[in-house]
Parts: structure tokens; sequence; C-alpha cells
């Protein structure tokens, strides 16, 4: 019996995240077993270049000798304690230090997590009850934010979760991305990812986010980035800082982990200061802030700084440009949208500015061959449509050529399927 097999008889698809199990690109997923830099390998030795890292949880790459390190040390003096620690503190501090108007953090585990909790601080600290979301963003699975959400639900082409009470979502709003919404005073505010990264890559246009801030500020609702995938990615203060524009709350995860489950949200004191013990809105974690957790993301900010983004951006510039040229080498109009280290790629003509402009390139059923061709060539991205392509410090010239390579060999098969259809 196969592990996956073996996966399936005891883990619901065998996965325990729907998008590993390769539903919406067919076949069946590798088992990673070790990685290292810019490389994976899987349970059978197969080598490849990994552009999904972990989602981009691993920057600095997989196994990064200053994360190794920091986890092993911080293990070694226990796991967990359900006591404050010295850590949390600096990395609060060393989340503040980087976003210019975050104030107050507060650690959780997951970015679900931290969405949940922004949510019902908000409403609290409002006293409003209605959230505006924007279609195609993903602010995790829990029930208030789990509508039109991208990524795995839009791969698995589910309009919407079983599970989810009419009631828990009737306060949720779903507008189109990259167009400044109306709002009103029953508003307690309006989150958004402020670079999109849930339904393929999509930057917001000039305008969209500076017209969130002034609606916000018309009607007192709070301007809520989620930069869970961008905090810490597009540059050290994340969206907020490249762009300029300053929202009350965020959240943060992936990169401020190190690969181990840690995120938080934050923002400006006064609304910060309405979470328990000093205010009315309850939230709690057995492990929020855990040890190893914060270790691990302390070691991975020290890591980062200028130099360092300046030379991921370079390897997405020439990711993104090498995969455009070599689709269009083949006679493939594709979109490779980049914003600062994040690559995105659809396989076919933009613009793709909103949720339905994504879904009209990504639903082509050009994706599956594409990632097929690439994952025996030895290139691992994303096993869906909807995903970004995460460049890091690991990767490098020979990551980009390799990829290059292959991608130039899969583009061919996209343009035999185009002809195909096209018959
Ligand atoms: C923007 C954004 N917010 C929230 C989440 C949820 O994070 P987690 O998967 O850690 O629950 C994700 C996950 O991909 C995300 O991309």
């Amino acid at each position: 019996m196969t592990l996956f097999e073996r996966a399936e008889r005891v883990i619901p698809g065998g996965v325990n995240s729907p998008v590993r199990a390769f539903r919406s690109v067919g076949g069946q997923p590798f088992f990673a077993a070790r990685g290292q830099g810019a490389y994976l390998w899987d349970e059978e030795g197969r080598r490849y270049v990994d552009w999904v890292q972990s989602y981009g949880a691993t920057i600095l790459g997989h196994a990064d000798p200053a994360v190794v390190e920091a986890v092993a040390r911080a293990a070694a003096d226990g796991t967990t304690y359900g006591a404050p620690t010295r850590r949390e503190v600096e990395l609060a501090e060393a989340i503040c230090a980087r976003v210019a108007g975050c104030e107050m953090v507060r650690l959780v585990s997951s970015g679900t997590e931290a969405g949940m909790s922004v949510i019902r601080t908000a409403r609290g600290a409002t006293g409003r009850s209605r959230i505006v979301k924007f279609a195609g963003c993903y602010h995790g699975h829990s029930d208030g934010l789990l509508a039109a959400a991208g990524t795995g639900m839009a791969a698995l082409v589910l309009p919407d979760s079983a599970g989810v009470p009419a009631g828990a979502v009737a306060d949720t709003v779903v507008v189109p991305y990259n167009v400044v919404p109306e709002l009103d005073d029953g508003v307690a505010a309006v989150i958004v990812e402020p670079v999109a990264a849930n339904m393929g890559l999509v930057p917001p246009v000039p305008g969209f986010l500076e017209g969130l801030r002034s609606e916000c500020d018309r009607v007192g609702a709070l301007l809520i980035f989620d930069e869970v995938i961008t905090g810490f990615r597009v540059g050290p203060g994340g969206a907020s800082g490249l762009l300029g524009i300053t929202p009350d709350l965020w959240c943060f995860g992936k990169v401020i982990g190190g690969g181990l489950p840690l995120a938080a949200f934050g923002g400006r004191r006064d609304v910060m200061e309405a979470l328990a013990p000093l205010g009315p809105v309850y939230q709690a974690g057995t492990l929020s802030g855990n040890p190893i957790a914060t270790a691990a993301g302390l070691a991975v900010l020290d890591l980062l700084d200028a130099g360092t983004y300046e030379a991921i951006a370079g390897t997405a510039g020439a990711l993104a440009a090498g995969l455009e040229g070599a689709l269009a080498e083949a006679g493939v109009e594709a979109t490779v949208p980049r914003f600062a280290t994040l690559v995105g790629l659809f396989l076919g003509p933009g613009p793709v500015t909103d949720y339905d402009t994504a879904r009209a390139v990504a639903g082509n059923g050009l994706y599956p061959g594409f990632f097929h061709d690439l994952l025996d060539a030895g290139v691992s991205v994303a096993p869906g449509a909807y995903e970004a392509i995460f460049a890091g410090l690991a990767h490098g010239p020979a990551e980009v050529d390799l990829t290059v390579r292959a991608a130039a060999r899969a583009a061919q098969g996209v343009s035999a399927a185009m002809a195909a259809t096209a018959r």
C-alpha cells in the first residue's frame, strides 16, 4: 500500500489541508521527506526546486541553519510553559518596530486565528457588526470569513463551505476586489489583502487602498490589512510599508513563524486595548506565543534586511521575466504579475484585476498539464491555479534557470492543449 493510500484510510482525502490533495490538478501528491534551502526531496528520493515553500512560510528556504539552531536551542529549554516569555516580548517589539503604525500585537498560532480574532476585536472596539471583505481574498477558514474565499475553495470549485450557518455570514458583505465600496456607519471593519495572493497574484490598482482608507475614515470603520502573506515578505514593513498606506489593524503569519505555527494580529493601541485582560473582547490560546515558534520567528526576522529583500525581488523579477518569455516563445499568451518578491502565473490573457477575471483564466483548464510537466521536470509549484509563487533567499540563478527551462518545455504542452481546444 502506498503512503497516500494509507493516508486516505485515516485522514480525510489523505491530507491535512485540502489544496495538498492535488484534486484540482489530478494525480496524487508526493510526500515530502526533507527540505534544504530551495530544494525538497520526496519519500522516493526525487528532488524538486520548491517554489511553494509551505505557501510562503519559509522565506529563507528550508532548514536554514540559523532557524534550525534557534529551534533546537529553544526546544531544549522546554516546548511550552503557560507563562509569558522573553521572546514573546522581543518578537512583538520586532514586529512593531518594522511595521509603521502597528503599536501592539497579540501572538496566535495560525493565520485563521489571527483573522478570526482581529474581526472580533474590530467588532468589540467599534460596537458594530458588519464586515466587508473582497471576493477572492482569503482570511483563513473561520465561519464568518469563508465567503468567496479564493485558493482551496476556488480550486475545488466550492461556492461556499457546508457547515457554515447562514447566521455566521449574515454580517459579512462580499464585494469585488479593486473597487472601493460605499460604506455606511453599520460597518465595523473592511478586511483586505493589500496585495491579493489567494486568487493568483492580483496587485491593487492605483487608488484602491487609498480609497479604502478614506472611505473607512468617512464612516468610522476600521481598515484591516491581512498581511499573512505579504507581511515581512514584500519588504520589512510589508505591503503597508511599501505602499505607504496605514490600516488600523493587521494580520500577520507565515514568515514571522519561520515555518512553525505562529501568527499575530495587531495595530492601533486604542483598538488593541479592547482585548482581555484590558478590555471586554475575549481571545486566548494555550500555545499562543509558543517558545519554539518565537525563537524561529526571531531568527528569521534577524536575517531579513533591505539587502535580502532586494535579492529576493531580483530573483522574483528574473523568474517572472523567464516564465513570461518561455510561455510567449511557445505562443502562449500568459499573465505573469509580480509585486516585489511575489510572482503570480495566469495561463491566459489579462488584465486580471479581481476574482471574476482571475477565475476566467485560472479555470481555463490549462494549469494542471503545465503543473505536472513542471513537477515531472523536478520543479514544484502549487497544485492549484490560485496560488502565488514564493521566491525566497535560498533561490538563485541556478534555480531560476532550471525552472525557466522546464517551463519552456511545459509551455509546448500548453500550446498543444490550446490548439486542441481551438479545433
Ligand atoms: C492572506 C491570508 N490570510 C490568512 C490565511 C490563513 O492562514 P493559516 O493557513 O495559517 O490559517 C492565509 C493562508 O494562506 C492567507 O494567505
